[in-house]
């Protein structure tokens, strides 16, 4: 069957099941032998516009266009644009994409995303909108899960803030439709919203909520954990909810040998140092294959592929 071309990439109910399985295949093989790639996008630039702190998706984006040959131009401090003097948001989407062939975006309000996307005529890709969806995380999570699993039809254990992180939000809508299924761990205050979990099990996947990780260790091949999304807590309602949950030696024991353990990073202490080196622990690969996930959609988006 033919897929429906796309041209931004807002949410990733925007992809069809085949153009997620085909991004992440076109991602490895991108994987095997990059420098194949290295002049698709010779000439061509990248706007990054980050109203919102970043490392890995400013730079693995970064990176990916340069290393299709291509450049980058962008902001992550708006201290140093006209956002410092008033400029909407609509106005500076425009006036980036002047400059530009296809923009990044990252944003702290929901509908940034619509507003910058509607604003301009070249190719968009959301790079994480506040409390809402990160697609781009989604597709670097599926890919690591692909590469131990060879599928997506797993059991998930989402750990952390499920409440504020965006990441848990945008992998539970989407690999529910590939049928896996997900416990929800956190405590209640942080526990994943309604909407997703009606949005997953309208896929007839199972969404079990529970508090604590120990009762559901040993049922999970991915440990998906989250930081607290500080900046993003009601008032006075963080020390309700710190350090209430934490990987380390004694959770190791209690999972599965065949199985791993992602976050979509920064960790803060929510999974403490010495579970790195552990084989099962993937978060830091997770994080090195974003780079080939962006290769490949920046490849789709500019028609390069
Ligand atoms: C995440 C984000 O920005 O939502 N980071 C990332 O892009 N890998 C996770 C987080 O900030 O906790």
């Amino acid at each position: 069957m033919s897929q429906a071309a796309f041209d931004s990439l807002i949410s990733t109910d925007q992809l069809s099941d085949v153009q997620i399985t085909q991004l992440i295949e076109r991602a490895l093989v991108i994987a095997d032998n990059p420098a194949l790639f290295s002049s698709r996008c010779h000439g061509q630039i990248m706007a990054l516009c980050f109203f919102e702190s970043s490392t890995r998706t400013y730079f693995s984006f970064s990176s990916a266009m340069q290393r299709l040959g291509g450049s980058t131009i962008g902001f992550s401090d708006t201290a140093t644009t006209s956002i410092a003097k008033g400029e909407s948001l609509a106005d500076t989407a425009r006036s980036m994409a002047a400059y530009a062939d296809i923009m990044v975006a990252r944003h702290s309000e929901l509908g940034s995303m619509e507003v910058m996307s509607n604003a301009i005529k070249i190719p968009f890709i959301n790079g994480g909108e506040g409390v809402g969806e990160h697609p781009t995380q989604t597709l670097c999570d599926a890919l690591a899960i692909i590469k131990k699993f060879g599928r997506l039809d797993v059991t998930i254990g989402l750990l952390g803030d499920l409440a504020y992180g965006r990441t848990a939000h945008s992998l539970i809508k989407t690999l529910s439709r590939f049928g896996a299924n997900f416990y929800c761990i956190a405590p209640d205050p942080l526990q994943m919203p309604g909407e997703y979990i009606d949005l997953a099990e309208a896929q007839g996947v199972k969404v079990h909520c529970v508090n604590t990780l120990d009762a559901v260790a040993s049922k999970l091949d991915v440990l998906y954990v989250t930081r607290l999304q500080k900046e993003r807590l009601p008032k006075g309602f963080e020390g309700a909810v710190t350090d209430q949950y934490q990987v380390n030696q004694a959770t190791l024991s209690r999972l599965k040998q065949d199985m791993i353990i992602m976050h979509p990073l920064p960790r803060v202490n929510e999974i403490t140092v010495d579970v790195d080196s552990d084989p099962r622990a993937v978060y830091f690969q997770q994080a090195a294959d974003g780079l080939y996930i962006r290769m490949a959609l920046i490849l789709q988006l500019l028609n390069k592929e």
